[in-house]
């Protein structure tokens, strides 16, 4: 674990002079089957990365076999929805059986080594444990947050041609219960390859069970044996595959393996944690997203460390519930994202003034940018000015924290994540693929050098993978956000350059909900843009032209239902303005700069506008939403 500015320099510096060798070195505390014998092949061309190559392993045995001396120790705390349910904790060897139980369910029910299982679950701990189970099979998981909607689940589900889903019979969020098994029966109407599906009971709710396709997990379970062999994966055989948005088209399924993916994981969860034996640790995040697979699965658990899972939601019962369990865990580590900090700054300091927080060490935010007052209140108010807070930047197609301070040995500093972790060479890049040495300048943030989570491809497409990654600037790897350095080599995200929305730490792709938008009969055509939004970062603003405009009807509604239907709630559009046209060039092109200077209420300076086939649109459209914002 890096403890001194000196040893991360030191580290950093081997790592960058000799990667294959720093990564071997580390990886020799893992639990290999067989040792591999190629550390690293790699071009950013087709592109083709490989690390780890030959070795063979399960990421299971590391996580149980390999810390067998330590398995009494807690793995999960199961902290439920709600805070008069009882909770749940296991160790390490009760997690053990009830992952080798679930491992052994999947197997019965047919599942096999590559095979796709999709897991649409809340947050309960048959969600880790059904990731677990899968890896100890070598069937690759694929979580699909439960918020989303039928058509996207089923887009997933055809995408990967799951064999089997993992759901519940309903979800608890906040004060609301939620049917997730209708939306799965839903889904199935348009996805053939789903063979079965595995429902766990958590709110007893009536829901339909089809014959000889839909199981009870509770009854599959007393039939099996609490041991599952793991099965022998090789370092490059796919772990997981996660649906992440872009900016074009629908989703895509990233994917990661097995070593490269658990070396990096536990490696940057316990240099950006620090965390020590005995710790308690908690990430807040979902299990759908990217954050839930490193940092509340993975990292963690493969470093025998203590992870408190949580089903609720940040201000139910009240807005001090994230307080109440830090202070009844004695939390050592907390990791939030921005929106629920500025969410729950927004209700005023009485729901978290007269906590102590003693037991804190380290406070981490992820998922989007966080603007310096949210900053200063995360650090006064909860890491009481003595908690390094760690600004973690990373993606999902990174599998890991890319650049962030380390506490007690790289200082933080408001709004920037700071500097790389030993492994990860960044370089800012001017749009026509110059580097920008100079700094405090804004450039294209990229990266130079495989590090061992980079995504390995876009499932069944390797072209998109291609394209989207590696095509824009050749020979690196483009995250798809813009960045500066400070003088000090300290980086500060700025935010995406492309066309995908942040909206509360989630990534959504302008064109996906421009998509569904249209999807409404009365639509004719829209755009969308995001635009600056107090609580969650990024809000939503859609432009949309209406056929046969009748007064009185409210388009607006039937516009977020068609969103809801096509993605999940998430993607609503908090902003929706009907409008006679869109600004579009010659070339038929809508020119969204100019939409997303009017939804930030930048009413004049457009810029160039001399391509514009339509230049007396901006006129319009702006009164309209003056009009709006003024009535
Ligand atoms: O724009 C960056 C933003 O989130 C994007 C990645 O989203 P996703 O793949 O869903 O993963 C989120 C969790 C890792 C990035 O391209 N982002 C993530 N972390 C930060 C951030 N922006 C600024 N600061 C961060 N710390």
């Amino acid at each position: 674990m890096i403890k001194s500015l000196s040893q991360y320099k030191e580290d950093y510096r081997k790592s960058v002079e000799d990667p294959a060798e720093f990564w071997s070195e580390y990886s020799k505390s893992f639990f290999w089957r067989k040792e591999p014998g190629n550390i690293l092949s790699w071009n950013f061309e087709d592109p083709d990365v490989k690390w780890f190559f030959d070795g063979k392993l399960n990421i299971t045995e590391n996580i149980f076999e390999r810390n067998k001396k330590n398995e009494n120790d807690t793995a999960i705390i199961w902290e439920p929805n709600d805070p008069n349910e009882k909770n749940k904790e296991l160790s390490y060897s009760q997690l053990f059986k009830q992952v080798c139980s679930f491992a052994n369910v999947l197997k019965a029910l047919g599942v096999k080594k590559g095979d796709r299982v999709i897991i649409y679950l809340p947050m309960i701990p048959e969600a880790a444990i059904s990731m677990l189970a899968c890896a100890r099979i070598g069937a690759v998981h694929s979580v699909v947050f439960a918020g989303f909607s039928a058509k996207s689940l089923s887009d997933r589900i055809n995408d990967c041609k799951a064999k089997v889903v993992v759901t519940s019979d309903g979800n608890y969020r906040g004060n609301k219960t939620i049917p997730v098994k209708d939306v799965v029966d839903e889904a199935l109407k348009t996805s053939s390859s789903v063979k079965s599906v595995l429902t766990i009971k958590r709110t007893n709710s009536k829901i339909q069970m089809v014959e000889g396709r839909d199981y009870w997990y509770q009854d599959l379970i007393k039939s099996v044996k609490n041991y599952c062999a793991a099965e022998m994966m090789d370092s490059e055989d796919l772990l997981f595959i996660l649906y992440t948005s872009g900016s074009t088209g629908k989703p895509k399924g990233v994917v990661h393996t097995c070593g490269g993916y658990m070396i990096y994981s536990q490696y940057s969860f316990e240099n950006i944690f620090q965390y020590e034996r005995g710790d308690t640790y908690w990430c807040t995040a979902d299990v759908g997203w990217i954050t839930g697979h490193s940092y509340i699965v993975y990292g963690p658990l493969l470093s025998g460390a203590k992870t408190i899972m949580f089903e609720g939601v940040p201000n139910y019962p009240t807005p001090s519930r994230f307080w109440d369990v830090i202070d009844k865990y004695d939390v050592n580590q907390f990791y939030t994202a921005p929106t629920a900090i500025r969410a729950l700054q927004s209700y005023g300091d009485k729901y978290v003034d007269g906590y102590e927080f003693r037991s804190l060490k380290v406070i981490g935010s992820v998922g989007e940018p966080i603007n310096e007052e949210a900053w200063k209140w995360y650090y006064e108010k909860v890491g009481m000015r003595k908690c390094p807070l760690v600004d973690t930047w990373w993606q999902t197609e990174t599998g890991g924290i890319m650049i962030s301070p380390i506490p007690n040995v790289i200082d933080c500093k408001p709004t920037y994540a700071t500097l790389p972790l030993p492994g990860i060479q960044p370089i800012l890049l001017d749009n026509d693929g110059n580097e920008i040495k100079e700094n405090n300048r804004e450039g294209n943030l990229c990266i130079k050098f495989p590090w061992p989570s980079i995504l390995r491809t876009t499932y069944g497409d390797h072209k998109r993978c291609k394209e989207t990654y590696f095509s824009t600037f050749k020979g690196y790897y483009f995250t798809g956000d813009g960045a500066k350095r400070d003088d000090n080599g300290m980086y500060r995200i700025l935010g995406r350059v492309d066309d995908v929305i942040n909206v509360s730490g989630h990534r959504i792709g302008t064109a996906e909900v421009e998509d569904a938008i249209n999807q409404d009969v009365n639509v004719v055509e829209s755009a969308v843009v995001g635009y600056p939004h107090e609580i969650k970062g990024q809000g939503i603003f859609a432009f949309v032209i209406i056929n046969n405009l009748k007064s009185g009807y409210d388009y607006s509604s039937s516009i977020r239902l068609s969103v809801t239907k096509h993605i999940g709630p998430i993607a609503k559009p908090d902003n929706i303005l009907i409008v006679p046209g869109l600004p579009k060039t010659r070339s038929g092109k809508i020119m969204r700069r100019i939409l997303r200077k009017i939804s930030s209420k930048e009413f004049d300076n457009f810029g160039d506008t001399s391509t514009l086939l339509n230049p007396e649109i901006i006129d319009l459209i702006t009164s309209l939403y003056k009009d709006k914002i003024n009535k």
